[in-house]
């Protein structure tokens, strides 16, 4: 987009700068807890929301496109399958002709995750990279190649507060939760790829940027949320309707002179 050569303030409409308006916005994990979030403020702010899951996109993007009165899509993509990316981007320019915005929010959530260190098993490991870390390079690869050659846009991923700092274990005591090293490893790597992209890519006017989330509640465990109370300085946990307007900030043109960035929406847990 051009943007006005001016010092006077006076000249720009501030409110419009957050519209997302006929924007195409695709979404993986968009039907996950902080996708559906992500979804659902997109559409308010105007996009052609394109939700992608493995499970089942088709029902929330029709939910949307009756609310909104606005042409939404739901396509079932496996993130690591490179072929069935391709064809979702195939599928998203058939229908809308162009992609302005692209959220990597998908994540696997391994049966073992819990498992202790000392017996993660190679497929285990395995598994939390590639859908993480892998299935974010092929989206980025495929959605932002496209947008490199096509004018622009901007690209979010989302790592983790534990890419950022390693996890209090005393935040588990007496639960049944727990974090891998493997998703602390894959979120790192979401980071370092976020960064890597930032700077390969502006050039060519896609802005690449981070959200990390913390703690998002979702009818955890009594004593977690009791733990996690006491080592947050806000004292609670967060909400995914509280992640997602770091979002709408992200894709549209209010932060149109920011790349590289990581944006934590973490209640301040990383401050002490
Ligand atoms: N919930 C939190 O407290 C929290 C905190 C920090 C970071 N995060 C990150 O935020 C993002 C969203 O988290 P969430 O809590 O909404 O997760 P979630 O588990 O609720 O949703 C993840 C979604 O990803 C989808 N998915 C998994 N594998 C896939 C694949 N191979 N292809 C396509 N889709 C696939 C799942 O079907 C699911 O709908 C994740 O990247 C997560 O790591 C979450």
């Amino acid at each position: 987009m051009d943007h006005l050569r001016t010092t006077d303030p006076s000249k720009i409409d501030f409110r419009s700068k957050f519209e997302l308006t006929d924007k195409t916005i695709i979404i993986t994990g968009g039907t996950g807890l902080i996708g559906r979030a992500f979804c659902e403020a997109c559409a308010q702010f105007g996009a052609h929301v394109v939700v992608v899951d493995r499970g089942d996109p088709e029902a929330l993007a029709q939910e949307l496109e009756i609310r909104y009165g606005r042409k939404m899509f739901g396509y079932r993509t496996d993130v690591v399958n490179k072929k069935e990316v391709e064809q979702l981007l195939e599928a998203v320019l058939k229908t809308f002709g162009k992609v302005d915005g692209l959220v990597n929010a998908h994540q696997n959530k391994s049966h073992l995750i819990f498992e202790p260190f000392e017996q993660v098993s190679e497929d285990n490991w395995d598994t939390v990279v590639e859908v993480n870390l892998k299935g974010t390079f092929l989206m980025c690869q495929v959605v932002g190649g496209w947008m490199a050659n096509h004018g622009g846009g901007s690209i979010v991923n989302i790592p983790s507060t534990y890419s950022v700092v390693a996890p209090n274990q005393n935040l588990y005591e007496g639960t049944s939760l727990g974090c891998p090293a493997a998703y602390s490893a894959s979120k790192g790597g979401i980071d370092a790829l976020s960064r890597y992209l930032a700077s390969y890519w502006a050039s060519r006017h896609v802005r690449v940027n981070m959200i990390t989330p913390h703690g998002v509640w979702n009818n955890h465990e009594e004593r977690f949320e009791a733990n996690f109370a006491r080592f947050s300085p806000m004292r609670r946990l967060s909400y995914n309707h509280e992640v997602a307007p770091a979002l709408v900030y992200l894709l549209s043109d209010a932060s149109s002179y920011v790349t590289g960035d990581n944006l934590l929406v973490e209640g301040g847990w990383t401050v002490w």
